[in-house]
């Protein structure tokens, strides 16, 4: 086993090197504070590996993405996304007759507990879907006790959560919700639950489907990011999956993780109404003193090109073209996106689109309404953040994730009770 030295107050530590399948290293610092009192410090963990995983591949400068060995381009051409979430959850691609009970199981679970659905008539018309399916989330094992039968509880947390997204949807908009039918497929289950009305039966469209299906599967996985690791943090206390994934729930909200596909479209939508003048928002957001930055650009691993937004750009232009749709805000997209990659600010701090920044004319050319993005960017992820939980608790090196700090507040003050001072 190789080894790397640190000569630290003239003493040398040793510590083993890790190597990982595709040839990434890493020196394991387990035994770095026994040894030394030294601890590392890596603020936003940009340069720490806090697991060893199976899941997913990616190579930031080569711009590779791959679950479980399969190229993203590859599961994108022609996957379906229950096969893409089969195949993360069991690490193996699933046979014919095994995609036929994934399905089946998918399906018949898509119903939501009758009381569950008193709860979505008491939020507020105006609250974020995002909200709403956090909560719910975590009330599932309220509803589905029996925490021993973990497959069970994959599928049921698969097939509710795009009921409960739906239904959500449905609520703010005040129409009544559709339930599931068990002949319909995960897809076209959630597009009827979203979109059929007791006037319209909902006709499903292929190329709606389709492309729904690619945006699902580019987001399903993508190793250690913020949510994926908010999941892996809270399940090392033995929370539930439940209760983790409604975690990595609310981390993802944030703007600067996939709450940035909503943002995107708003910053293009603002970048509209403002008369269109893109290059305006490019010097923008090189203003350090503007506290604006290019929503869809940017990413901590890529450092080249993302290949999630290759791909969606490319579909982009193709359900638009199916769809008879003509968006304004793409041709704002492109120009954008245009002049930031030939901006020195940009190029020199390796600024590219990233997933979301395409991701958004997608969903509003199907009919999605902006402030459920995110929510599909959940459901997309489910798989990944599914696998993850489960290889971490069947991982029996896996301990409570408890990172250290430096403290830098006050030394030791001594308390002088309020009627002394
Ligand atoms: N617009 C303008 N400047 C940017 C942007 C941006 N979108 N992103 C990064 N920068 C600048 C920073 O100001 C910084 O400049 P400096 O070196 O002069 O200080 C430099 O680029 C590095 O940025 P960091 O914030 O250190 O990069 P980090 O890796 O921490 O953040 C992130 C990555 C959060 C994605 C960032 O690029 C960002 O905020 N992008 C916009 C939000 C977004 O699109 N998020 C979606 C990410 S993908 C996903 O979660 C699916």
């Amino acid at each position: 086993m190789s080894t790397a030295k640190l000569i630290l107050d003239g003493n040398e530590c040793e510590m083993p090197i890790v190597e990982g399948t595709e040839g990434e290293r890493a020196f394991d610092i387990t035994s770095l504070r026994s040894q030394t009192k030294y601890i590392t410090l890596d603020p936003g963990f940009a340069n720490t590996g806090s697991c060893q995983s199976a899941i997913t591949f990616i190579d930031g400068e080569k711009g590779i993405l791959r679950y479980r060995g399969y190229d993203i381009e590859d599961l994108a051409a022609s996957a379906r996304f229950p096969e893409v979430s089969y195949l993360l959850i069991h690490n193996h691609l699933p046979d014919q007759s095994e995609l036929t009970e994934w399905r089946r199981k998918l399906t018949l679970n898509s119903l939501i507990h009758e009381s569950m659905l008193n709860f979505f008539d008491h939020f507020p018309p105006t609250s974020h879907p995002m909200s709403i399916l956090t909560a719910m989330v975590s009330a599932l094992p309220a509803f589905y006790p029996d925490m021993e039968d973990e497959d069970t509880n994959i599928i049921r947390l698969l097939a509710k959560a795009k009921s409960i997204a739906a239904v959500a949807y449905k609520k703010s908009i005040g129409e009544p919700i559709v339930y599931p039918r068990s002949d319909y497929s995960y897809m076209a289950n959630f597009l009827r639950m979203m979109f059929a009305t007791p006037a319209e039966p909902y006709e499903i469209s292929e190329v709606i489907e389709n492309a729904l299906n690619l945006l699902l599967i580019v987001h399903a996985d993508h190793e250690q990011n913020c949510s994926t690791s908010t999941v892996r943090m809270t399940g090392s206390s033995q929370a539930s999956m439940y209760a983790s994934i409604s975690a990595g729930i609310c981390a993802l909200s944030g703007p600067l993780h996939g709450g940035a596909n909503q943002a995107v479209l708003e910053m293009l939508e603002r970048i509209l109404e403002d008369g269109g003048d893109y290059k305006k928002y490019v010097e923008l957001a090189k203003d350090r003193d503007s506290g604006f930055r290019l929503m869809g650009f940017g990413h901590r691993v890529y450092k080249n090109f993302d290949p999630r937004a290759r791909i969606l750009k490319k579909a982009c232009d193709e359900v638009l073209k199916e769809l008879g749709i003509e968006d304004p805000l793409l041709d704002i997209a492109k120009n954008l996106e245009e002049v930031a990659l030939s901006d020195d600010f940009f190029v020199q701090r390796k600024l590219y689109p990233n997933v979301d920044f395409y991701s958004g004319i997608i969903y509003r050319a199907l009919g999605i309404p902006t402030n459920m993005f995110t929510v599909m960017f959940a459901l997309g992820r489910m798989p990944g953040w599914i696998a993850h939980w489960r290889e971490m608790r069947q991982d029996p090196t896996n301990r409570i994730y408890r990172p250290r700090q430096i403290y830098i507040g006050e030394t030791h003050r001594k308390f002088v009770p309020v009627w002394e001072r």
